[in-house]
């Protein structure tokens, strides 16, 4: 039946053997690690902790952050088994179309599309909240939250006037230029990446150190918050209230998970670089599951200082934005130069995380596109670059409207679910896979299957059924999109048609 009709895994494997003409093989385990921490260290940490402390899970974050690492480390042994398998670009979306045919490849591809575009969307506005901080901080005047906001989005300012946001123009700006960039084909240099990642994780360790001596065992108490918390304060005046199941206690724990879940997207961005890498069946799964361990013990060292510093209520309204620089202002006194170094390189290590999630979004729209599921225009190569400009001009102008008309939250959560789905997908795929080519040579096999692949599907699925409604049903209309599209245009073009 068309619909489960798959691409030949040897055929695809024979591709890549023949890769002369490809991709080069020039990254090791250690440059493999530094790519993941490169991709996963950005709005996720330094934004959405704060917001999941003050909305859901309050001092207790740290326990969200535990959940959400086990459900992307069930899912990152998967990846590793498929990454080590098949060591080709793609990702999760040529797993699929190995595995459980077409129709479910382009369900992931359609998911992929909100997690990397997305995201993208999302980094790029916590981007200009953090620019908002910088001009701040060095007393450069601000951009007017008119020109810095979605049209969602209102707030009181210090003299009680309200303010109505309009379009965010510093994340389109930064977007519009990382874009040009792709365009251009500047490589992000292992190098490059490599700085970039030593600063974060840098102002990472710096933070946490410091900050402990700062920490106020008050702040940690209660350390789940309970049903009865007082309402806290937003930014247009109204109350907040904690009284729904999600929003306090184990409840709020979950959906905090869910919420901070968007920092550990990009480990599976290892596995686009499978075509890139030495030794991919040992180093892939060092690649994936190493960067996902050091992030797990830094996010869990940082968000209990975070939440050790500043109450979390503190969170909801005036730390709302840019709240690590927030909290070490207000909280940390004689370390204003550290608020403003962490507000640099936070700018500096978000701009990398845009730039690894557009290459991304392109890199699975092209194999898309020469799969034939999306128009040619996708994959063509600009005549002297080499590189889409087209693909990468058009998700500039679809990336651009979300970061300039919606909240970061909004977009951050549609994130989540869509990584989310693709991960319960690659999860199904290793226990369909082993039933379905037993033989097949597997470098690195997942353990435990299939009690680990279950497990990984089961705490991704209770993190998606966290979010919130609004969150979830907007998801579900771009899945369905995502089936009239197939339906309309994909199935008909697709190359394996015949
Ligand atoms: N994990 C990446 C971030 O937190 C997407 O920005």
């Amino acid at each position: 039946m068309s619909l489960f009709r798959k691409k030949s895994l040897d055929i695809l494997l024979a591709q890549t053997t023949d890769s002369d003409k490809g991709l080069k093989r020039t990254l090791g385990a250690g440059s493999l690690i530094a790519l993941g921490i490169g991709a996963i260290i950005g709005a996720g940490l330094f934004v959405r902790t704060a917001a999941a402390a003050g909305q859901h899970a309050g001092p207790a974050v740290t326990l969200s952050f535990i959940v959400a690492a086990i459900g992307c480390a069930f899912a990152g042994l998967c990846y590793a088994e498929f990454a080590s398998m098949i060591p080709i670009a793609g990702s999760a979306y040529t797993y699929a179309y190995t595995t459980m045919g077409e129709m479910v490849a382009w369900i992931i591809g359609w998911a992929l599309i909100l997690e990397y575009a997305l995201g993208a969307a999302t980094v790029s506005i916590a981007w200009s909240e953090f620019l908002n901080k910088l001009l701040e901080q060095f007393h450069w005047g601000a951009i007017p939250y008119e020109w810095s906001h979605s049209p969602f989005e209102k707030a009181l300012d210090a003299a009680n006037v309200m303010h109505y946001g309009l379009v965010n123009l510093p994340a389109l700006l930064i977007l519009f230029l990382l874009s040009l960039l792709l365009i251009k084909g500047t490589q992000e240099s292992a190098l490059v990446n490599g700085i970039i990642v030593f600063i974060k994780v840098a102002i990472v360790i710096v933070f946490i150190i410091v900050g402990w001596q700062f920490i106020k065992t008050a702040n940690h108490h209660p350390y789940l918050i309970p049903a009865d918390a007082k309402p806290a304060i937003q930014p247009d005046g109204t109350e907040y209230s904690y009284a729904d199941f999600f929003r306090h206690g184990w409840g709020g724990v979950l959906t905090g998970a869910a919420v901070v879940f968007f920092a550990f997207i990009g480990f599976d961005a290892v596995s686009t670089a499978a075509q890139e890498a030495k030794n991919p069946k040992k180093d892939m799964p060092i690649g994936i599951l190493g960067s996902l361990v050091i992030c797990t013990v830094l996010y869990i060292l940082f968000s209990w200082v975070l939440t050790g510093v500043a109450p979390y209520t503190d969170f909801v309204k005036s730390g709302k934005e840019a709240s690590v620089a927030y909290a070490i202002e207000t909280y940390m006194q004689g370390y204003g130069w550290l608020a403003k170094l962490v507000t640099v390189a936070i700018l500096a290590g978000f701009s990398s995380v845009i730039l690894v999630m557009l290459m991304g979004q392109s890199r699975v729209f092209y194999t898309m596109s020469t799969d034939g599921l999306l128009p040619k225009a996708f994959s063509d190569l600009h005549p002297k670059f080499r590189t889409p400009y087209k693909s990468n001009m058009i998700l500039f102008i679809f990336v651009g409207a979300f970061a300039a008309f919606i909240p970061g939250d909004v977009a951050g959560n549609l994130t989540s679910i869509g990584t989310l789905l693709a991960f319960i997908l690659v999860c199904l795929g290793v226990i369909i896979m082993r039933r379905n080519d037993p033989d097949r040579v597997r470098p690195f096999k997942t353990p435990l299957v299939p009690l680990v692949p279950i497990l990984g599907a089961l705490v991704c699925a209770a993190m998606i059924y966290s979010l919130d409604n609004r969150t979830l049903l907007t998801a579900l209309g771009w899945m369905a999109v995502g089936l009239v599209v197939y339906f309309g245009y994909s199935k008909s073009h697709s190359k394996l048609k015949s």
